[in-house]
C-alpha cells in the first residue's frame, strides 16, 4: 500500500525521453517509477496521460512577510507556487525587517514551518556590517548582495565593503548587479520623464554589465562561489561567454526572456522591474545563452506590489512583477513550441537550481528522491487569467496570454498540496537543506 499513486502519466527522465507508467509514493519519497504499478494506495490520481514533471525550484522569490504582508506573505505565495508547479522556492531578504541575522532567518523558518504549502529555503542579505552573521548564521542557500539598490533597503557597493565580503568566507554569493554610481547619475539626466519607458534607460545595460564585471573580479580574486541573478544584457552574456570560471553560475528569469521595451505600451509601470526589461536583441541573447549553457538555471523573481501602487507616477511607482505561478506554464509552452527540449527545461527550472544550491534528492524523478512532482497539461491552452492566480497581487505581466502547461496536480513531499485548481489546505513543506 502506497500513500499515493499517479497513474497513466507521461513521466519526464532527467535526460528528457520519457515513460508513459505510473508513479508511487511513500514516506515522502518517490517510492516506485515503473510501466505498471499494480499495488493499491491511500490516493490514486488516474493522469491521463498528462506529463509528469519534478516539481519547480523556484531560485528567486520575494514573499514579502514580513513587513509587506498585504502585498504577499509566505501563506499565499507558497500557494500561487503550488498552483505554478512550484514545489520549492528560495525567497530574498529584503523583506521588513531584511533577513541579516539569525533571529530574522529563525522568524522566517518559523513562519514558514507554520503556513507554506511548499519546502522552503531563505538568503541572507549582506549589509556593510553583517560579515560574522553572514558566514554563520544558518541554514541558508546562500549570501545575497545588493550592489545596486532596489525594493528595500538593502545595499553594498563600496570597494572595501564588497572586498570585505568576497574575501571574508567560502559561501556561495549572489549578487543582484546594477552600477549603483551610474545608476544615480542618470536619474539626474533623465529627472523630467515621468514615463515607464525611462526606468530602462536610467538603468541601462552598462549598469548591469558594470556591476557584473566587478562581482566577477571579487569572485575570481577570492575564487568564490558566485551566482549572478537575474542576467539581463546582450553585453553580460558576451563578458560570461570569454570568462566564467567553473564556479560562477548564471540565473534567468522569464521577464527578460518573454517581455522587452515594447511592453511599456502595454504594461505601463507593471513591467518596471530591477533590472528592467530591455531590448528584444536582449532577449534572444538570453534565449542563446541558455541554450548553450552561459546561463545556468532560471527563477521567477516573483515580486509583487499591489496595482494600486503600480499605478502611481514614475518613479514613485514600485519595481517588481508577479511571476511565480506563470514561470513553468510560459516555459512549456515554449517547449511545446518546440524551442528547447524537455531535458533542458529539467535542467533549467530543477535539477540544476538543485545541484547549483545543493539541495540533495530533488530536481529529478528518481526512486528514492523526494516526491515533489508537478502533473501538468501540456494539451490544453488556457490563458492567464489576473483572478484566477494565487498571488495576493492577482495580476500578471502575461494577462491574457495563452499558454499551455497548466498544473494539474502538485505534490510536496508526497501530499497532494494542488490539485484541480485548489490549494489542499494543511499541506506544508518542509526546510531545505543546503549542503556542501
Ligand atoms: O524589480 C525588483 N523587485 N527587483 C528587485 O531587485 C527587488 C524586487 C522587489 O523586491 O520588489
Ligand atoms: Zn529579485
Amino acid at each position: 500500500m502506497y500513500s499515493l499513486l499517479i497513474r497513466n502519466a507521461v513521466i519526464a527522465r532527467p535526460d528528457g525521453t520519457t515513460l508513459e507508467g505510473d508513479l508511487a509514493c511513500e514516506h515522502g519519497l518517490i517510492a516506485r517509477i515503473d510501466a505498471a504499478i499494480d499495488v493499491s494506495a491511500e490516493e490514486t490520481i488516474d493522469a491521463q496521460g498528462a506529463l509528469l514533471l519534478p516539481g519547480v525550484i523556484d531560485t528567486h522569490v520575494h514573499f514579502r512577510e514580513p513587513g509587506k504582508e498585504y502585498k504577499e506573505d509566505l501563506a499565499s505565495g507558497s500557494r500561487a507556487a503550488a498552483a505554478g508547479g512550484v514545489t520549492s522556492f528560495l525567497e530574498m531578504p529584503n523583506t521588513e525587517p531584511p533577513t541579516i541575522d539569525q533571529a530574522s532567518l529563525d522568524f522566517k523558518l518559523a513562519r514558514a514551518a507554520e503556513t507554506c504549502a511548499v519546502n522552503y529555503g531563505f538568503f541572507i542579505g549582506a549589509t556593510p556590517t553583517n560579515l560574522d552573521a553572514v558566514n554563520r548564521v544558518a541554514p541558508v542557500a546562500g549570501i545575497k548582495v545588493f550592489m545596486g539598490c532596489s525594493t528595500g533597503g538593502l545595499l553594498v557597493d563600496k570597494d572595501e565593503d564588497l572586498e570585505r565580503i568576497f574575501a571574508g568566507g567560502e559561501r556561495l554569493i549572489a549578487v543582484h548587479a546594477e552600477d549603483e554610481t551610474r545608476m544615480h547619475a542618470r536619474r539626474r539626466l533623465f529627472a523630467d520623464r515621468r514615463d515607464s519607458a525611462v526606468h530602462s534607460e536610467i538603468r541601462d545595460n552598462l549598469c548591469a554589465l558594470r556591476a557584473t564585471e566587478r562581482a566577477l573580479a571579487f569572485s575570481k580574486r577570492h575564487r568564490r562561489p558566485l551566482h549572478i541573478l537575474h542576467l539581463s544584457t546582450h553585453e553580460e552574456i558576451e563578458l560570461l561567454r570569454r570568462d566564467k570560471p567553473a564556479w560562477v553560475k548564471a540565473e534567468v528569469i522569464p521577464h527578460h526572456l518573454f517581455l522587452n521595451v515594447k511592453d511599456y505600451e502595454r504594461l505601463g509601470n507593471r513591467a518596471q522591474m530591477n533590472p528592467p526589461i530591455r531590448a528584444p536583441e536582449d532577449n534572444a541573447a538570453l534565449w542563446q545563452a541558455l541554450q548553450d549553457g552561459v546561463i545556468d538555471f532560471l527563477g521567477s523573481d516573483h515580486a509583487p506590489h499591489t496595482l494600486a501602487e503600480k499605478r502611481l507616477e514614475y518613479p514613485n511607482s514600485p519595481s517588481g512583477m508577479p511571476g511565480v505561478e506563470t514561470s513553468l506554464p510560459l516555459m512549456l509552452t515554449h517547449m511545446t513550441a518546440g524551442k528547447c527540449t524537455l531535458a533542458e527545461l529539467q535542467r533549467w527550472m530543477c535539477s540544476g537550481p538543485a545541484e547549483h544550491y545543493r539541495i540533495p534528492n530533488k530536481g529529478s524523478l528518481l526512486e528514492g528522491w523526494d516526491a515533489d512532482l508537478t502533473l501538468v497539461d501540456i494539451r490544453a491552452s488556457k490563458p492567464v487569467r489576473n483572478e484566477e492566480l494565487f498571488t495576493k497581487a492577482k495580476w500578471s505581466p502575461y494577462e491574457g496570454w495563452k499558454l499551455v502547461g497548466w498544473p494539474l496536480y502538485t505534490v510536496v513531499g508526497g501530499q497532494v498540496a494542488f490539485a484541480r485548481g485548489q490549494i489542499r489546505d494543511g499541506v506544508r513543506g518542509r526546510p531545505l537543506a543546503f549542503v556542501n
